[in-house]
């Protein structure tokens, strides 16, 4: 602080400026994000033969992450129709948030059982159901798996409320059910309970159906805000059976919200497009929730981008366009699924003190694997080989044909499980 004295008024003057100083300089340090900090390292290292196990996109044989071949199909189409670039409104395109709903939800009525926003991807879906809860409930409690998606905490602190875990497993076959209502005993009413769709990142490893209810059961003895992170749909088992599994929500809770991503499902991770579906029994109580997100949309970016809703549109209300896309989506499920049978067959080899069971068990594009952060650096420095620092594996990047290289690099380095 610079304090000045007057000489002829004896009043002593404090500079605000110099008490401050320049407004950058009072900024908190601000770590790099742990999954995309791993692209940009792995885009700087010039070998050849490096591989990317890091951010969750599928590759195919080539290493590329592909456009779907209904995607192109439907942007011509849009491009072709598109006459105009008029703003489309706050919650986006609704012809696309009902296309959407109705293949997520199909056991219910947009508008009427539910209502949606699009958001940009999966992370603008949590982002608005978030906010809702802070302004329900400011000094809320965000309750996410011990292990989840590193944005879940990052997003629940930027909207000022607390995060706390509850238990669950890298290397067990199953969450144990006791230490999830153990650790979610004190939670209050109005707090909010992350959970994971199908295909949890990072584990692989979903709830059981019987241990959800259990867990959805007290979520709605408590009055717990439930958001259910659905980034993955279609690469658990198909599309409508994961959709189908969404019904035990309804049947244990009064209102929640899910959030849709087609970053993955459609392969529009650029384009950065999901929806967030809010769910109330209560027909004004919904209303009342609906206005609140977009309010909440309007004051942080007024509204979302449009190309790839309609291009997800397109696809969705053709029949021959949607039938080529579930087909699409199957085939990358299905490598994926083949891409973690070979990397758990290489680890038997690699690795045979370990149970990989777990491993072998899980969906969707993750696993973590028993290494530490500095292994995980060493591995990238001395194998080529780059994930994310506290041990995920994107399986849908590790190919069969990398299985063995993979596994010998990482069983090495190996702690327990
Ligand atoms: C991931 O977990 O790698 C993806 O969901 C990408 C992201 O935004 O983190």
């Amino acid at each position: 602080m610079v304090a000045r004295k007057d000489p002829f008024t004896c009043f002593v003057f404090v500079d605000p400026k110099q008490e401050f100083g320049l407004m950058f300089t009072q900024l908190p340090a601000a770590a790099p994000d742990p999954i995309l900090q791993v692209s940009v390292a792995y885009a700087k290292d010039a070998r050849t033969d490096k591989l990317d196990l890091g951010v969750g996109v599928f590759r195919n044989a080539e290493g590329v992450t592909p456009v779907f071949g209904a995607v192109k199909a439907a942007e011509a189409k849009v491009l072709h129709a598109q006459t105009t670039k008029t703003y489309v409104g706050i919650g986006g395109d609704m012809g696309f948030v009902a296309a959407l709903g109705a293949i997520s939800l199909p056991h219910l009525t947009h508008g009427v059982d539910y209502k949606g926003v699009q958001t940009i991807g999966g992370t603008g879906g949590v982002f608005l159901a978030v906010q809702l809860a802070a302004r329900a409930k400011p000094d809320a409690t965000v309750f996410v798996p011990e292990h989840t998606w590193s944005n879940h905490r990052a997003i629940a602190k930027l909207s000022g409320l607390t995060v706390a875990n509850y238990a669950y497993p890298r290397f067990d076959a199953a969450p144990d059910i006791n230490a999830v209502l153990n650790d979610l005993a004190n939670a209050q009413s109005g707090d909010v309970l992350v959970l994971h769709a199908t295909c949890h990142n990072p584990t692989g490893i979903d709830f059981p159906a019987k241990a959800l209810g259990r867990v959805l059961s007290l979520a709605a003895e408590k009055d717990l805000f439930v958001i259910v992170d659905a980034a993955y749909l279609g690469f658990g088992v198909s599309f409508d059976a994961d959709a189908k599994a969404l019904e035990i929500y309804d049947e244990h809770l009064s209102e929640y919200a899910l959030v849709v991503s087609c970053s993955k499902n459609f392969g529009l991770y650029r384009d950065r497009v999901g929806a967030c579906f809010f769910r109330s029994k209560d027909a004004d109580a919904l209303q009342l929730a609906f206005a609140n997100v977009l309010d909440i949309a309007r004051s942080s970016y007024s509204m979302p981008a449009d190309h790839g809703a309609a291009v997800v549109r397109e696809i969705l209300t053709d029949d021959g366009l949607k039938a080529d896309w579930l087909d699409e989506l199957a085939g990358q499920r299905d490598l994926i699924a083949g891409n973690r049978a070979a990397l758990a067959n290489a680890l038997d080899d690699a690795a045979p003190g370990y149970d990989w069971t777990y491993l072998r068990g899980g969906q969707g594009m993750f696993a973590i694997v028993p290494i530490t952060p500095q292994d995980v650096a060493g591995l990238a420095e001395v194998d080529g080989i780059y994930m994310v620092p506290f041990g995920r594996v994107n399986v849908a990047a590790a190919l069969p044909d990398k299985a063995l290289r993979i596994a010998s690099a990482l069983s090495p380095r190996f702690g327990p499980l």
